[in-house]
């Protein structure tokens, strides 16, 4: 039997010798093989691609190519073998140092448990509506995809945001202030770029969203925590602790993570602080759509003539996260300095999914989405609270939102429940961790969003057994004992 030639030829079509422009081609090309012969990315025994085809991929003489590999065969780096094509030889001279082995990826982490913040379930039926219009992208493709588009975002899912956020959140805006985001996250980073310094004074709530305090910090933001309490965020407690701040960052419609909406009076407050200081106030919006009981809370942004609230939602609680798809609603003076920074970064978001969702919105199928949301979110979190409250008898059932806290005693209690939680299988973070200033509270953070309400009542219900029988010690982080 013939001797089988080794034919573990390299994916050419990945491998392409970047060669330098100008300068003898032949010269180029052998240089840039013999590199990635002697770093290893060309392993010994290597079939290399027949000088035609390589020629032909990078337009250069078949000539040229030829006198490349003959050029190789001379230097002892590869070898040609009559009727089977040149190889790198099977041990190559004055090997460089050699590449770095790559590093597999660790495995991948299991499906995050019951509990976890942050999650959504997948709904079936927006599923499939989801890949109708999305297929729908594919076959017939708007024109936005084939050329560079508007750095706030695209014209369609503008339009129909602005007028979601009027009629359902009461913001006041046109399609011309909503500036399309990856997530909430980035609406923050460009805000904060654009329009603060770094060194800036600025209130965050205490304790707040980390990913708020995360992006602050890293712009290089002075950060103070204003306290919380049952009526929200105090900002006569902020005027005092840092008069001068140029910029706060609220959920005012549900606090993260403490959960209370900040009260009518604050909210007044709030506005006419910012409007005496020329300050801006971010109203991050991110969970509003899930509303159990009482009437819809409107926008703070609503509330402020003045123009000094910059608005930001997210399609991350009421879709889902994947779609890495958020907004914000400028004020006219924010737009320039927000887009300049927007379009040198990024330039503007993927239309793919941005034109399929927002069909989403304009025909109708959001709304019933979000009632079968709620529905469901209802559910896990009737579950969650059943299997919680034998063990912490003062737990409410949170009229708003997509997490509850299960308040504890003191730090004891906490590094216990979390050490629990995680023998359990139940998903959620401690609450210490995210205070700043003020005394923290203790207790975890538990989401009801992304599970289905047996596996969460079932996850709950261990961690209860598990905890309970050490004496549970619950306490109301807003009305402690
Ligand atoms: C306070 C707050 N804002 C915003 C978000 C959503 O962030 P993004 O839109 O970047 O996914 C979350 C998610 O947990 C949140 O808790």
């Amino acid at each position: 039997m013939a001797k089988r030639t080794q034919t573990n030829m390299p994916d050419w079509s990945a491998l392409i010798p970047v060669l330098p422009e100008g300068g003898p081609r032949a010269r180029a090309l052998y240089a840039e093989l013999r590199r990635l012969i002697e770093t290893g990315a060309l392993r010994p025994g290597a079939k290399l691609p027949p000088t035609r085809a390589l020629a032909a991929r990078l337009g250069l003489s078949r000539g040229a190519a030829v006198t490349a590999f003959e050029m190789l065969n001379a230097d002892g780096f590869a070898e040609s073998r009559t009727g089977a094509g040149t190889f790198v030889a099977a041990r190559v001279p004055r090997v460089a140092a050699p590449a770095p082995a790559l590093q597999p990826l660790p495995p991948e982490p299991g499906p995050p448990p019951p509990g976890t913040l942050g999650l959504t379930a997948p709904d079936a039926r927006t599923m499939r509506i989801f890949r109708t219009l999305l297929n729908r992208q594919l076959a017939r493709p708007a024109a936005t995809h084939f050329s560079y588009g508007d750095p706030l975002g695209g014209r369609a899912l503008r339009e129909e945001v602005a007028a979601y956020l009027r009629t359902a959140r009461g913001v006041r805006c046109d399609p011309g202030q909503v500036l399309l985001t990856s997530g909430t996250q980035q609406a923050l980073d460009l805000v904060i770029r654009a329009v603060l310094s770094p060194g800036d004074p600025v209130w965050v709530e205490d304790p707040c969203y980390p990913m708020a305090r995360a992006a602050f910090l890293g712009a290089g933001m002075a950060l103070t925590g204003v306290p919380v309490d049952g009526e929200g965020m105090d900002p006569a407690a902020g005027a005092r602790m840092a008069p001068a701040a140029r910029a706060v960052h609220v959920t005012p419609s549900h606090q993260f993570p403490l959960g209370v909406a900040l009260s009518m009076p604050r909210r007044l407050a709030l506005v006419d602080w910012a409007r005496r200081n020329g300050a801006w106030i971010i109203e991050d919006d991110y969970d509003s759509e899930f509303r159990f009981a009482g009437p819809p809370l409107t926008a703070l942004q609503g509330m402020d003539g003045a123009g000094r609230v910059i608005y930001i939602g997210t399609f991350s609680k009421a879709l889902f996260p994947g779609l890495r798809t958020g907004y914000a609603v400028l004020p006219e003076p924010l737009l320039g300095p927000v887009v300049a920074l927007r379009s040198r970064t990024d330039r503007y978001p993927s239309t793919l999914a941005e034109e399929a969702l927002a069909a989403f919105l304009r025909e109708g199928h959001f709304a019933a989405h979000l009632a079968r949301g709620r529905r469901r979110v209802r559910a896990a979190r009737d579950a969650l609270v059943a299997a919680l409250s034998p063990v912490l008898p003062g737990l409410r059932a949170p009229d708003q939102g997509l997490h509850l806290i299960a308040g504890l005693a003191d730090a004891a209690a906490e590094a216990e429940g979390f050490a629990a939680a995680a023998r359990a299988g139940l998903g959620g973070r401690a609450l210490s961790p995210l205070y700043l200033q003020a005394p923290p509270r203790h207790g975890l953070v538990v989401g009801f969003s992304g599970s289905a309400p047996d596996a969460l009542g079932a996850a709950a219900a261990r961690w209860a057994a598990a905890f309970g029988s050490g004496g549970a010690r619950g306490q109301d982080p807003l009305n402690p004992a």
